[in-house]
């Protein structure tokens, strides 16, 4: 069937509208993409000639970009013009916890959807497919509609009246940073929710270009909405326990890995996400979670609720105690030493660091007193001093006006003179280190914590440094 479609509009060009966009145009040229943002600066980034300076590092992104944009990919924040141009229009705007008022600190802020659903409305002309790709609570499409709906129903004047017609779907997005491209290019499913089997079909027919139709699966709009919530709260929740099980095998002399790798041998519970570390980050498991929590309270699900919100309270719990670890490891203080870090992204090859555990660990740190010295491959300055700072943490050590973190523009130059390294994200740089060389230096005695069990023990004890690494209870 030919794909009636000629023009898509997305709204966001964040992490997800950007690579997504990106990947369908690559793979329909006879579409025009159009993503608009009213964040001018990043759209002005996604104009850049220098591709380096695209507003969000991925792998694989700069060469579809180059590909496709100017051609059937186009970034601007003439929104309303866009809107009113597309067959089908990807809601793809931050969804972030609300901060105040009813829900605050569970619920999510639906500001930035309910004002795409009003832009929709007032703009949009003819038949317009609307799509849900942010993640959103379950019964918002009822919400978009409704606002859709009344708008329908005004007379604007222009004689427009009743002349726009909306379908309303769910199509979540399952990409992990780091690997988008890669994860859209051959996902493990696409999910389409709704009840015009037409406008399904449709967007079906978008994936199909590359994607297997045996992966495509089609729901009733709920189950496709809840989906995603659970999707994150599951993976979420095996790392949370794997963490809290990383504290037993230190206490223990058992090791993570081993432990990890002998349950994830069984198929039944599978090899993937079960790798202990300093917990997790990212945008979207801790406000998909405590999403969810809220709803379940809303349900009067108390019980489920509470069992979800534990996931959340572990994860906290493993940053806090590495933190303790690490200050009774310096002798119970570490009041002036300077401490470096390596990785301040939430994970690797992203330049996020939005939840990241490296913003909690380090603050904790800092407010011990001690100074960091901190290396990441991607995020740039101007990030770790806004993740770093607010009202009661200035940059200046009060004592000696010496900065109390400083950002270092490699491995080396982070470790001069420290006390002790700290390894918080997993860059593929960071597996060989050179320890002879760190040793050197370090202000003896040096210390390595390998938050993320990437450190051989026997190279670190070979050349005098201490080590300590998460879940493992033997240290020789
Ligand atoms: P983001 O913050 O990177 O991007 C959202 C963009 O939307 C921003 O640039 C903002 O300026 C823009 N925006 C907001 N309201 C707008 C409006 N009314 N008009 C025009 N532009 C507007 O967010 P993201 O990480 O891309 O996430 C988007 C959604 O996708 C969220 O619901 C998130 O939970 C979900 N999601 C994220 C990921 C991820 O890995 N980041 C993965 C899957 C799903
Ligand atoms: C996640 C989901 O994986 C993705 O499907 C969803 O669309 C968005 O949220 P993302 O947050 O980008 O993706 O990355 P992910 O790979 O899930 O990692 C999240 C956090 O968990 C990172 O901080 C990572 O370091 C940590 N993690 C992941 C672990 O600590 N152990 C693991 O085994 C896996």
């Amino acid at each position: 069937m030919a794909n009636p479609i000629k023009k898509v509009c997305c709204i966001g060009a964040g992490y997800v509208g950007g690579p997504s966009m990106t990947v369908m145009a690559d793979r329909s040229p006879e579409i025009e993409f159009n993503v608009v943002d009213k964040n001018l600066k990043r759209i002005e980034s996604w104009n850049s000639l220098d591709l380096n300076n695209l507003p969000i590092y991925e792998p694989g992104l700069m060469k579809l970009i180059k590909k496709c944009r100017n051609k059937n990919l186009y970034f601007s924040n003439e929104i309303e013009k866009n809107i009113a141009l597309a067959d089908m229009i990807f809601i793809s705007v931050n969804t972030p916890t609300k901060t105040t008022g009813l829900g605050a600190g569970q619920a999510i802020d639906l500001k930035w959807i309910e004002s795409c659903a009003r832009q929709i409305a007032m703009h949009a002309k003819g038949h317009t497919i609307v799509v849900e790709k942010s993640t959103l609570p379950v019964k918002t499409a009822q919400t978009i509609k409704s606002i859709l709906d009344s708008y329908i129903k005004k007379d604007f004047g222009d004689n427009n009246k009743n002349s726009k017609t909306f379908s309303i779907l769910s199509n979540p997005e399952f990409l992990a940073e780091g690997t988008a491209i890669e994860d859209l290019l051959k996902p493990d499913r696409i999910l389409i929710g709704g009840d015009d089997n037409n406008a399904i079909e449709v967007l079906k027919n978008i994936y199909l270009k590359w994607v297997n139709e045996q992966k495509i699966l089609t729901t009733d709009i709920w189950s496709s909405e809840l989906s995603k919530l659970i999707a994150n709260a599951f993976l979420a929740q095996r790392i949370s326990s794997i963490n809290s099980i990383s504290a037993l095998c230190e206490s223990t002399e058992a090791n993570i890995s081993d432990v990890a790798k002998a349950v994830g041998m069984d198929s039944r519970i599978g090899k993937y996400f079960l790798k202990s570390g300093p917990g997790f980050g990212g945008s979207c498991f801790k406000k998909d979670i405590l999403n969810l929590v809220y709803i379940c309270n809303y349900y009067g699900l108390f019980e489920v609720a509470n069992y979800w919100e534990k996931v959340i309270t572990i994860n906290s719990w493993q940053q806090n105690r590495i933190v303790s670890i690490i200050v009774n490891k310096l002798y119970g203080t570490i009041s002036g030493k300077k401490i470096a870090i390596l990785g301040f992204a939430f994970k690797a090859n992203t330049n996020d660091t939005r939840e990241s555990p490296a913003i909690n660990i380090c603050r904790k740190l800092l407010e011990e007193g001690c100074i960091l010295n901190i290396y990441d491959p991607k995020v740039s300055i101007e990030q770790i001093d806004n993740d770093l700072k607010n009202e009661d943490l200035s940059n200046l050590n009060e004592l000696n006006n010496e900065k109390k973190w400083q950002v270092s523009s490699s491995i080396i130059d982070a470790v001069r003179k420290t006390d002790a390294l700290i390894i918080l994200t997993d860059w593929n740089e960071f597996y060989n280190l050179d320890l002879e060389e760190i040793n050197n230096l370090m202000r003896p005695p040096g210390w390595i914590f390998d938050t993320r069990n990437i450190i051989n023990i026997k190279q670190a004890n070979k050349y005098g440094l201490n080590i300590w690494k998460i879940g493992n209870g033997n240290l020789m």
